[in-house]
């Protein structure tokens, strides 16, 4: 099974100039590993701003094979008028395959709600994209395993299940996200146990959906290894460490070369 590596690169960089640099050592990394890049997939979420640039320059020579275009967020609907807001349409217009609906960011500093990333989320899915699902606990206190569920159930609600099989789930513990102080990662077996949760919730509801899990939370070369070793773990979403051109780059080579 091919790895999925998902870059958010939230606010950075700050201009088209370092953005395409950052391209230019994907693509270096993908010549030097040959025919293990065959093992990897990877989805670049860059800022609206360098959504157009970035699709051109992906969509050529060694890199169309192997990086494909995600949002970091996307409109409620397209059919509402929202100020500052970016429609699917659009977004497809540029090549978007990918949209990221829920990140914590999102919902903690933007006060997004569960009903609000379930409204982007059924209209990331209508336009015939794939979803990028975060969902995970602000805390390890207390019962957090009720609240993820909780989270979970309203996220996803009202899916039917072949929308819920098509959603990829990025399990990403608040707490484990590197811009938050005392940030963490969590430990792969500790994920996949949280990544339990999530799925006994999607199989309840959902008809026996087998849902694709992502780990996301301060992943590093560091550590990377650890979580795609698991085979529950499919892919891994990358803040941090994806615009630190060395990083990223060393990442890429960890994840198409795993025993
Ligand atoms: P991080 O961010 O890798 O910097 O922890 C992950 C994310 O916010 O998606």
């Amino acid at each position: 099974m091919k790895k999925l590596i998902i870059a958010n690169w939230k606010m950075n960089p700050q201009t088209l100039g370092e953005a395409e640099g950052l391209i230019e050592r994907t693509e270096q990394q993908l010549a030097e590993l040959g025919p293990a890049a065959e093992r990897i997939d990877i989805v670049l979420c860059p800022p609206f701003v360098f959504t157009e640039e970035i699709g051109k320059l992906i969509g050529q020579g060694t890199l169309a094979s192997s990086v494909s275009l995600g949002a970091q967020d996307v409109a409620l609907s397209d059919a509402v008028s929202q100020t500052g807001e970016v429609g699917t349409a659009q977004l497809s217009r540029l090549g978007v395959r990918y949209v990221i609906v829920g990140h914590s960011e999102r919902r903690g500093k933007l006060g997004e709600d569960d009903a609000a990333v379930n409204t982007k989320l059924k209209t990331v899915l209508r336009a015939g994209m794939i979803p990028i699902v975060c969902l995970g606990e602000r805390t390890r206190d207390g019962n957090w395993q009720e609240a993820l569920a909780v989270q979970t159930a309203g996220t996803l609600h009202g899916l039917t299940p072949p929308e819920a099989a098509r959603c990829l789930i990025a399990y990403e513990p608040v707490w484990a996200i590197s811009t938050n102080p005392d940030a963490a990662p969590d430990t792969p077996p500790r994920a996949v146990r949280a990544m339990g949760i999530i799925r006994e919730v999607i199989a309840d509801r959902f008809d026996a959906a087998q849902p694709v899990f992502l780990y996301g939370g301060s992943v590093t070369p560091e550590n990377i290894t650890g979580f795609l070793m698991r085979p529950e773990i499919a892919g891994v979403l990358i803040g941090g460490a994806s615009v630190r051109a060395d990083d990223f780059s060393r990442i890429l080579s960890l994840a198409a070369r795993l025993p």
